[in-house]
């Protein structure tokens, strides 16, 4: 049977809310959470709870968890597609190619040249197989500040797939942080950087934002990347200045191009200096110092 996602649409401040009851309710049970922003535009948030049967004793269960709060949300119920199906629907599709780096399915592997750095990703539920424009417009920042500057750590923050943190260790062989904040991402994370035998390198964690003890233990960064969203990116700007390398790089997406100069002012004022914006598909990729 294939999983279901239990979700509910909610504004910021409620998602966050639901988020920790539903995490301390479920915690021990281990069944993966997540919160993520499903409309930047109207700010509307989704916290999603990941089942593999039993969904109605899981959707009383968090109805219950959530009684406290002043209104009854409206538990959504969504079957997740097998990993199958969405593996097959990659088939059309073709590799991403940046320089060297080619970011493929199984089914591509003989498209590999030698000198390439391959990496093998599938579709499955954590967002990263490299068509999209922003892991597309990462990877190629990425593939040119590696031909400049020799970074000695590096961070992927909301790592998805983790394909940005597994080309950081291939190309650079140098130790990689990837977290994200969505359990379900991290298990996909953990599982291909192992397939990509990059895994005495990269190390995976779940951790909204920078709240994990791990970052004050490998901090500072020299090189980080992070393709989340505008909103959050500028939320995270202090801390993200708090864990660069003084002279490091920092390469940000999943921006569209008028939300651009927002978020390079809310850098600039925490020191960053911008060198350069590259767009893809309605979206850019920015690249700062500081
Ligand atoms: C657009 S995907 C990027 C995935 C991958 N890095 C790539 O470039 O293809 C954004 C990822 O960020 C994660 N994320 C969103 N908000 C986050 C936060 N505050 N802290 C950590 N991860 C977050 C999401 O769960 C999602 O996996």
């Amino acid at each position: 049977m294939g999983q279901t996602r239990l979700y509910l649409n909610a504004s910021r401040d409620e998602a966050q809310a639901i988020f920790k009851l539903l995490d301390a309710r479920f915690d021990e049970e281990g069944l993966p959470i997540s919160l993520f922003e499903a409309d930047e535009e109207n700010g509307r948030f989704e916290v999603s709870v990941y089942v593999d049967g039993n969904v109605e004793q899981v959707a009383g269960e968090m109805r219950e968890a959530l009684a406290s709060l002043p209104r009854e949300p409206e538990i959504v119920e969504e079957a997740v597609p097998d990993i199958d199906w969405v593996a097959h629907s990659l088939e059309g599709l073709t590799p991403v190619r940046v320089g060297r780096l080619l970011v493929h399915g199984s089914h591509d592997r003989p498209l590999r040249r030698i000198g390439d750095v391959a990496i093998e990703i599938e579709a499955g539920l954590a967002f990263g197989t490299g068509h999209h424009g922003t892991t597309a417009g990462c990877l190629k920042a990425i593939s040119d500040v590696l031909k400049r500057e020799r970074p000695r750590t590096a961070l992927d923050l909301g790592a998805g797939s983790a394909v940005l943190a597994i080309a950081i260790a291939a190309m650079a062989r140098i130790p990689v942080l990837a977290t994200d904040i969505d359990p379900v991402a991290t298990r996909v994370a953990a599982e291909n950087v192992r397939l990509n035998g990059v895994g005495s390198l990269v190390e995976t964690h779940t951790a909204p934002g920078f709240h994990h003890r791990i970052f004050a233990e490998k901090r500072p960064f020299d090189l980080i990347v992070a393709n989340i969203l505008a909103r959050p990116l500028m939320g995270l700007a202090p801390d993200m200045a708090r864990h660069l390398s003084p002279g490091g790089t920092l390469i940000l997406s999943g921006i569209l191009e008028r939300q651009r100069r927002a978020v390079i002012a809310a850098y600039q004022n925490q020191g960053f200096r911008h060198m350069r914006t590259e767009a893809r598909e309605g979206w850019v990729t920015i690249q700062m110092k500081r």
